[in-house]
Parts: structure tokens; C-alpha cells; sequence
């Protein structure tokens, strides 16, 4: 059976085709990041779901790699899929996957996600995209510099733009602190060990929602030494999940 057919045909709880063997599509320099930095398959398949509601659904990965999410919520759902990634070479590589494999519901833009609106999207994910400005262990490489107030920049766009989204909008988050998510959302679906989170805005923001996030709630988020004492990122443990 054809890779694709294969993928949709198996439970969205235990999809046939695991890690390894998806991963073959990617260039091999960038397959050994997998385990870290891109979205398990079980995983995307269940993000997916949670994310699509209705069919066209615009979907927008923050922070989309080479473009893993994309390519399995788009084999799954009547999604539409948008990816925003800021490194070159992953751009390349999940382009040429969409193109290769002839997606027409996915698009993967080259930018910087704190220079774009989220107007035109209904729902978002978000696989710890910031994570790699206040963990070094977090990096794939040296390309980035780890910067909190950089990470703050970002966390404060994500959460300052899903401040404005209606309410019904829904958010998933993976293996992240979900600072990003502003507190008129509420979760309202925790599994894989609490690390792939369901946020869907439940009321009207305060004047304070979009000051970032859910900062109230996380205090460990203020300083750069801050983040040092924390151990294992959460990027790390999602890593120890992902092959079961
Ligand atoms: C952990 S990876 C997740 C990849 C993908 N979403 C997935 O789940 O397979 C996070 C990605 O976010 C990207 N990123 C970080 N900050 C960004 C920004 N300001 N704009 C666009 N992309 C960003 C990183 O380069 C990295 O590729």
C-alpha cells in the first residue's frame, strides 16, 4: 500500500507508520533532530484531530521545522496547514517534502513568526518553538543565540495575537510550558503525560492576557539564571517520550 494510503487508513491512536520510517522523507543531515526537535508521528496525529473541527480548518504551526506536523495532520484531516519557520534550510527541506509528495493543503512560509498575523488562521500549534532562545541543550545548532529577552519577544507576539483570536479558538501545545497561551484559555484536554495540551478560549481577554501569556502562573520564567536551575528542558523530556 501506498505510504500515505498506509498513514490514513491506521488508528489515529497508533498510526502504522512510525518515527523512523516517516522520517526517511527528510534529508539525512536533518533526520537525527527528530527525536528532539520535530513532532512524533502518534503525536501530530492526535494534535491534529484536536485542532481540525470542521473541514478547511486553517491551521498554523508556530515554528514549523521541516515541516513534520504539517505533512501528517495534512495526510489526516481536511486541515489546511500552515507552517512558519525561520531557518533556511529546514524551509528547503519541508518545502521540497510538500512538493515531492504533492500536498495542495499545506503552505510553509520563510519568516519570522513575531512579523506575522495570525489573523488568517482558526487554530494553532505550537511544539515548544521558543524553547531553543533559553535552553542551549534545546539548540540544534550553534545558529541560534539564546537570548531570554528574545524568547520574551516571541512569547509576547504568540500570546498578544491569540488575545484577539474569538472565542472558541482553539490552541495545542506540546511538551512546552505553554507560556504562550494567554489565560482566557482554558485546557481542556491533557494526555501523553500531560505533555500534548487542548487550550480553547473560553472568555474576553483582560487588559492583562496579552501581556504574555500565562506568566502568572509560571514564575520561573524571569531570568535567564532563572532557567539554568530547571534541569532537563521540557524539549528534552518531550524527547524521551516520543518512541513508545
Ligand atoms: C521544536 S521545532 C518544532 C517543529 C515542528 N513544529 C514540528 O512539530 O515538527 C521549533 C521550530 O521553531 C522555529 N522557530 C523558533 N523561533 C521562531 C520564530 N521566531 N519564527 C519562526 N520560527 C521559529 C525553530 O527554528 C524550530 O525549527
Amino acid at each position: 500500500m501506498d505510504f500515505w494510503a498506509e498513514l490514513g487508513e491506521s488508528p489515529v491512536n497508533s498510526p502504522s507508520i512510525l518515527d523512523d520510517r516517516f522520517d526517511q522523507i527528510f534529508p539525512s543531515p536533518l533526520r537525527k533532530f527528530s527525536l528532539i526537535f520535530w513532532t512524533p508521528v502518534t503525536i501530530a496525529a492526535q494534535a491534529s484531530q484536536l485542532l481540525v473541527d470542521r473541514r478547511g480548518t486553517r491551521v498554523l504551526d508556530i515554528g514549523s521545522g521541516v515541516g513534520k506536523f504539517c505533512l501528517v495532520a495534512a495526510a489526516l484531516t481536511d486541515g489546511y496547514f500552515t507552517g512558519i519557520e525561520q531557518r533556511k534550510d529546514l524551509v528547503k527541506a519541508a518545502k521540497d517534502a510538500v512538493a515531492k509528495h504533492r500536498f495542495t493543503n499545506i503552505q510553509i512560509i520563510h519568516g519570522d513568526v513575531t512579523e506575522h498575523s495570525f489573523s488568517e488562521y482558526d487554530a494553532f500549534y505550537l511544539f515548544n518553538p521558543f524553547e531553543a532562545y533559553v535552553f542551549k541543550r534545546s539548540r540544534m545548532n550553534g545558529a541560534l543565540p539564546v537570548f531570554v529577552n528574545l524568547y520574551l519577544k516571541c512569547v509576547k507576539h504568540v500570546a498578544a495575537e491569540l488575545v484577539r483570536k474569538s472565542i472558541g479558538t482553539r490552541v495545542v501545545t506540546y511538551a512546552g510550558c505553554a507560556h504562550e497561551v494567554p489565560n482566557c484559555y482554558d485546557c481542556q484536554l491533557s494526555t501523553f503525560g500531560e505533555r500534548l495540551k487542548l487550550w480553547v478560549k473560553v472568555r474576553e481577554a483582560t487588559p492583562h492576557d496579552g501581556q504574555f501569556g500565562r506568566a502568572r502562573r509560571s514564575p520561573h520564567i524571569a531570568t535567564n539564571r532563572s532557567f539554568g536551575t530547571l534541569g532537563k528542558s521540557p524539549m528534552e523530556n518531550a524527547g524521551s517520550l516520543q518512541r513508545t
